[in-house]
């Protein structure tokens, strides 16, 4: 479970305890430690999911521990009536439900579209019945595509490259123009690279740290797609959980505003490697068994991602909470102890 200082719990808990609020995605990586976030900061959380990318073992844990401020359903955010469900009196909805990683939308175009803009306005509609008063977007770095100058700021023209990218310039296209013609308020959330415990590395679209994580621990070299000169801005995931938080909790109206959540410092995946096998393999081994095998580039990845932080500074007074070593030791920990605890491989 990730930590919140003391001062931010202090200033966020009069915000939501007693409030209802829904996380579409919320048995997700992200979704899954802003519903322990909310949860704890006392709000009746209502958690949509259809599970096609997580399953439904944290959320069980939870709704074990407090069955009365939990409320799970299990379904799409295309189905309208188990939205319609799980948005009921919900003040803030945190939309998080999406099919996620480049790479599985060069391969499934529309199904990327159809849940990720469709399935958008259906919350939004569904938020709107509900009169909720805010709707908080998961939204990505993806967006900008390649620009020419780093760091990436928000008013820079959005070029996706690929359908994933595209399907969220979508998503914050419609909630933009829902703000508008409804009057409901909404924010976009460009996530730069979130990582952290609980993130999966199981399928091929895995991210990178989960992906690397997994094979380093199981005494396998990482695998590197292109030169590994690519960079990250790399986002643990309690520094995108409080901006999360900030963005639901902010009084004034924020019509459909984008920002960046990122840290504004950036790695390549050559150091990233170079990190993680430092932190997972112990002793002088460690620089030959974790030498990348490198594989060919492929379509749709950005080449350098850094966000620029200042918009949400200002805007929400969000400040990373967790630097890039600590983010990765937290990780590569809980990834050791659940390799353990499954038995690995
Ligand atoms: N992890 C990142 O680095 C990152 C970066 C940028 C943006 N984002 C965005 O943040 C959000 C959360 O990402 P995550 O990393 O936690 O991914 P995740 O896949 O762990 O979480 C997404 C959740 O949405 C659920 N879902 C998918 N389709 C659904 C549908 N039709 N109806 C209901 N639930 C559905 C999945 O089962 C999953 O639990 C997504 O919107 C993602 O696009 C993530």
């Amino acid at each position: 479970m990730i930590k919140l200082p003391a001062e931010t719990v202090a200033a966020l808990r009069p915000v939501y305890d007693g409030r209802h609020v829904c996380v579409t995605g919320g048995a997700g990586f992200i979704g899954g430690h802003l519903v322990d976030a909310l949860h704890a900061l006392g709000a009746s959380v209502a958690v949509i999911d259809d599970l096609s990318n997580s399953n439904a073992a944290h959320v069980a844990e939870l709704l074990e521990f407090e069955p009365d401020r939990l409320k799970f359903v299990h379904g799409s955010i295309l189905d309208e009536r188990a939205l319609a469900e799980a948005a009921d009196e919900a003040s803030v909805v945190f939309h998080l439900a999406a099919v996620g990683s480049v790479q599985r939308s060069i391969a499934q175009p529309q199904r990327t579209w159809t849940v990720n803009a469709t399935g958008t306005l259906r919350v939004l509609e569904a938020a709107r019945a509900a009169r909720a008063k805010r709707v908080v977007l998961a939204t990505s770095s993806s967006a900008y595509g390649d620009t020419e100058k780093l760091p990436k700021h928000e008013a820079m023209t959005p070029r996706p490259l690929s359908p994933y990218a595209a399907s969220k310039v979508a998503a914050e296209t419609i909630a933009g123009a829902w703000s508008r013609a409804y009057g409901l308020d909404t924010v976009c959330l460009r996530y730069f690279n979130v990582y952290g415990p609980r993130q999966s590395a199981e399928s091929e679209y895995a991210a990178v740290i989960p992906a690397f994580a997994k094979r380093l621990l199981t005494g396998r070299r990482p695998i590197i797609y292109g030169d590994g000169q690519r960079s990250r801005d790399f986002t643990f995931v309690t520094n995108a959980v409080l901006a999360t938080l900030l963005a639901g909790a902010k009084d004034q109206p924020l019509a459909g505003l984008v920002l960046n959540v990122g840290t504004g410092k950036r790695t390549s995946i050559l150091e990233l490697a170079e990190q993680m096998a430092a932190l997972a393999i112990e002793g002088d081994e460690a620089g030959v068994a974790a030498e990348p095998e490198h594989r060919a580039e492929r379509p749709g990845d950005i080449r350098d991602s850094l966000a620029d932080i200042a918009l949400a500074r200002k805007v929400l007074g969000y400040e990373p909470l967790v630097g890039f070593r600590q983010g990765l030791a937290d990780t590569l920990a809980w990834c050791r102890a659940d390799l353990a605890s499954t038995g690995g491989g």
